[in-house]
């Protein structure tokens, strides 16, 4: 039986005309303001000319992080939270990416702490008790990070980088105008989009038993990744192709479609792992090992995946032909699935291709299977199933 609870109190505004209640959201939770962001792109466009127009018209006092990088980094984390010490701030505003907002959680948490931020991602997990409101204005579709409770550090000295959620975590508001990701390059939108996939893959593939309705809300997020994508990469500015995906971002991870499941992801920690070593980007990490930990998963348990993967071809790509066998269709389906990424969304097909070789596989197959030594995932995955992953993928 299916039981669950969900409560996602986010609020969204969503599209160009939303915008002007920013300055009136921000300054309902204080006067003095953290604004985050990246390496910069938020310049180039100029949105952060209109960001701080917003923060002008309540007299908000500003305060700036800046450089934030792509797998936020905890020295970032470290850095915000002794700026919000010192300036005494009352709300974090910020404006990017995946990178930037998770990293501005983690800020949030800090500022409220006394712990080195990194104590949270060690194997005694700490909780987050307490953070500062987080406001976000959304740059980039991938992640969901705008409407969930979980952030993504990473740790280069130590090659680690770790998620970890807690509701204190979520933003209080995420401001969501398709047009302010116009600008965002193909290779960024086909990696985010591949993000976005898997997303929905790690809550697809379960062995708990399934609503239908989801699975069918599941199936048409899939497909509309899998339609406006490419279009997106075409014609940056195709509104309804870019209002598309921001829009499957937050609900591919808000919770709503993980209703019920107890399963653990998969492939996200086998692809943290290759993050953490060699600094690649997410969702293209994601997009070169998910076809090879589908194969893994049908050829090790037939029996429990077979059906799930058969319903995956049948309903996301349309392969129904009476000719196939239940096996060729889900093996049909997994190819499917490649040449989308590889040919549609012009990604990188494997991981020699970003000069990644075996040097530590056996360390992040030990890693990615966590304290328990295992991913109970889709079916349960030890350290030699995930170094067969990586080896696959190479
Ligand atoms: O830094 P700037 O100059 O802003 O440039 C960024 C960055 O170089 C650029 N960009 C963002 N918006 C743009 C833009 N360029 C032009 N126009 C715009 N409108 O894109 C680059 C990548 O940005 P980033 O924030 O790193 O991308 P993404 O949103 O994919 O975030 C990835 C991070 O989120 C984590 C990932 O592991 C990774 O660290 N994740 C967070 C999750 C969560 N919080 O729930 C779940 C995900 O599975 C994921 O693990
Ligand atoms: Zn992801």
């Amino acid at each position: 039986m299916i039981n669950f609870e969900y409560h996602v109190p986010t609020k969204i505004y969503f599209g160009p005309d939303e915008f002007s209640h920013l300055g009136k959201e921000v300054a309902s939770y204080g006067k003095r303001v953290l604004l985050t962001y990246g390496g910069g792109s938020i310049k180039k466009t100029g949105l952060y000319k209109k960001v701080l127009e917003q923060l002008a018209q309540f007299d908000l006092q500003v305060t700036e992080l800046s450089d934030i990088d792509p797998n936020p980094r905890i020295e970032s984390v470290r850095e915000g939270g002794e700026l919000c010490k010192k300036h005494n701030i009352d709300v974090v505003l910020a404006v990017g990416g995946g990178s930037v907002i998770d990293c501005s959680k983690f800020i949030c948490a800090a500022a409220c702490s006394d712990i080195d931020p990194w104590e949270w991602f060690t194997p005694t997990r700490p909780k987050v008790t307490k953070a500062l409101p987080l406001l976000t204005v959304l740059t980039l579709a991938a992640t969901g990070s705008e409407m969930d409770a979980g952030a993504v550090i990473t740790n280069l000295a130590t090659n680690e980088k770790i998620g970890r959620a807690f509701p204190q975590l979520l933003p209080k508001v995420s401001f969501l105008d398709p047009t302010n990701t116009f600008t965002v390059s193909p290779f960024q939108t086909a990696a985010g989009s591949a993000d976005i996939i898997s997303h929905t893959l790690e809550a697809y593939f379960s062995q708990d038993k399934d609503l239908f309705f989801l699975d069918t809300f599941m199936e048409g997020l899939l497909r509309t990744v899998i339609k406006f994508a490419p279009r997106a990469m075409n014609k940056g500015d195709d509104y309804e192709a870019r209002a598309n995906l921001m829009w499957a971002s937050t609900w591919a991870i808000n919770g709503f479609v993980n209703g019920g499941k107890t399963q653990a992801w998969s492939v996200h920690p086998i692809e943290h792992e290759v993050s953490a070593y060699y600094d690649i980007t997410h969702g293209l990490g994601l997009a070169i090992l998910t076809p090879h930990w589908m194969r893994h998963v049908l050829a090790k348990d037939q029996e429990h995946t077979l059906p799930k993967f058969v319903q995956f071809a049948e309903q996301v790509f349309g392969i129904t032909s009476q000719e196939l066998s239940d096996l060729d269709k889900a093996l049909a389906g997994i190819d499917a699935l490649q040449t989308f990424f590889v040919n549609d969304l012009q990604l990188a097909p494997s991981l020699s291709k970003l000069a990644i070789d075996t040097t530590h596989f056996d360390a992040m197959a030990k890693h990615a299977a966590g304290q328990a030594g295992v991913i109970h995932g889709f079916i349960d995955l030890y350290p030699e199933d995930i170094r067969e992953i990586y080896q696959a993928s190479l």
